[in-house]
C-alpha cells in the first residue's frame, strides 16, 4: 500500500495508531514519510523554518495517476496566488488575501442573514431532506453570494461552481470536469474584472479561495448535521475543532534537522493531522485542548472568521426547524483530502 492510502487508512482507523508515542513512520523506506500526531512536536514543527509545504495539487494527481501537465487550471492557481507555497511569495500573498478576505466577510455580513433565512424556508417545505445535498447547495449559494457581491454582478449571474476537487474516488473525467469548470469560471471573472479596470490578479485570489475554502467548510457543516445529537454545534469554535476537516497538513523538509530526539532529513515528508492530535489530547489527562483545524504558524488558515460565521448561521437557523426530516441513514463519511460524505 502507497503511503499515502496507508496515511488514509490511519486517519479513518486511529485505533491502530499508538497515541504513546508522537509520530510514527508510513513505510518502512529510509527517508519514511512521517505522520504526526502529538501536539507539542506538532507546534514545534509549525515553527520550522525548515519545513515548506508540501504540493498538494501534486500528492492529488500521483493518487489519481494523473500526469504532470492534468489540471492546468487548478495547477495555474496556486502558482498564481501563491498563497500554499514559503517564503517571500507566500508573505506577499498571504498580505493581499488578508486584505481582499476583510472585504469578502464585510460583504458576506450583509447577505448572509438573509440567504441563510431564505435558503432555509425554501428547503423546509420538501420532505426527506439528502443532507449532501442541502448542506452542497448552502454553501455554493453563499459562495456564489460572495462572488457576486465582489465582483458586482447581479444574482444569479454567475457561471456553474465546481463540482468537488479533492477527492480520492474521482475518476479522472471527474476531476477534469472540476478543471473546466475552474477554467470558465477563470474566463469570466477575468472579463468582470477587465470590463471594472480591476488588477487581474484578483481571479487568482478568488479561485484560490474557492478551492481551498469550499471542501473543508462543506465537511464541518455535513460533520455537524450528522453527528448534531453528539456535538454542541452551537458552539462554533469547539464543533470546528470537533470536525477538524482538513485531515493532514503536508510538509517537506529543505534541510536536516533536530527538535529533541525527532531527526529530519532533507526531502523528508511530513503528514500532520489536526483530527489525530485532537484525539490524542483528549485521551491525556492534561489534554489541552487547542485547536489545530485550522493549522498553526505560517500558513494558518485565512478563511476561519469566514468559516465561523457561516457555521453560527447555518446551525442557528438549523435550530428553527427541528422538525426537519434529514435521510441521514444513507450517508457515509471517509476521512479523505478533506473529511467528505457520500450517498451509502
Ligand atoms: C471549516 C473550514 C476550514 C478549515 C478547517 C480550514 C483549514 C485550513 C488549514 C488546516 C489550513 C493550513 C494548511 C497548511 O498549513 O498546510 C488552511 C489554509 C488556508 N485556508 Fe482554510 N480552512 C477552512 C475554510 C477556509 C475558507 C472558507 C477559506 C476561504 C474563504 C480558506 C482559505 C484558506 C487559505 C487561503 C489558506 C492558505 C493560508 C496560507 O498558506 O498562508 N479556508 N485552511
Amino acid at each position: 500500500m502507497s503511503y499515502l492510502l496507508r496515511l488514509r487508512e490511519l486517519i479513518n482507523k486511529p485505533s491502530l495508531v499508538d497515541f504513546s508515542g508522537e509520530y510514527m513512520a508510513l513505510d518502512q523506506s529510509d527517508l519514511p514519510p512521517l505522520l504526526i500526531y502529538d501536539a507539542t512536536l506538532a507546534l514545534e514543527l509549525f515553527k520550522s523554518k525548515f519545513l515548506t509545504p508540501l504540493n498538494f495539487i501534486g500528492y492529488f494527481k500521483k493518487l489519481l495517476r494523473l500526469s504532470e501537465g492534468d489540471l492546468p487550471t487548478i495547477d495555474a492557481i496556486f502558482e498564481h496566488a501563491p498563497i500554499m507555497l514559503h517564503g517571500e511569495r507566500h508573505l506577499i500573498a498571504r498580505k493581499d488575501f488578508i486584505l481582499q478576505f476583510k472585504i469578502i466577510e464585510r460583504d458576506l455580513m450583509l447577505f448572509l442573514p438573509q440567504y441563510t433565512q431564505s435558503f432555509f424556508r425554501e428547503w423546509a417545505s420538501k420532505k426527506q431532506l439528502s443532507p449532501i445535498e442541502f448542506t452542497q447547495n448552502y454553501i455554493d449559494g453563499a459562495f456564489r453570494g460572495i462572488f457576486e457581491k465582489y465582483l458586482n454582478i447581479p444574482y444569479g449571474g454567475l457561471p456553474a461552481l465546481p463540482p468537488k476537487i479533492f477527492f480520492l474516488a474521482h475518476t479522472l473525467p471527474n476531476a477534469g470536469e472540476a478543471e473546466d469548470c475552474l477554467n470558465d469560471l477563470k474566463v469570466f471573472i477575468d472579463q468582470r474584472l477587465e470590463a471594472q479596470n480591476r488588477n487581474a490578479s484578483e481571479a487568482w485570489a478568488l479561485l484560490a479561495m474557492l478551492v481551498l475554502g469550499f471542501e473543508p467548510l462543506e465537511g464541518a457543516l455535513m460533520f455537524g448535521l450528522m453527528r448534531g445529537e453528539e456535538v454542541d454545534i452551537y458552539n462554533v469554535e469547539n464543533f470546528l475543532r470537533e470536525s477538524a476537516p482538513v485531515n493532514f497538513l503536508g510538509r517537506v523538509a529543505t534541510e536536516d534537522f533536530t527538535i529533541g530526539n525527532f531527526s529530519v532529513k532533507t526531502g523528508q515528508e511530513i503528514y500532520i493531522s489536526p483530527v489525530l492530535i485532537h484525539q490524542k489530547s483528549d485521551l491525556s489527562s492534561n489534554g489541552r485542548k487547542e485547536n489545530f483545524s485550522f493549522g498553526k504558524g505560517l500558513h494558518t488558515c485565512v478563511g476561519q472568521a469566514i468559516s465561523a460565521k457561516m457555521a453560527e448561521h447555518f446551525f442557528g437557523e438549523l435550530q428553527k426547524y427541528s422538525h426537519l426530516d434529514f435521510d441521514i441513514n444513507h450517508v457515509r463519511s471517509i476521512r479523505d483530502f478533506n473529511l467528505t460524505f457520500f450517498k451509502k
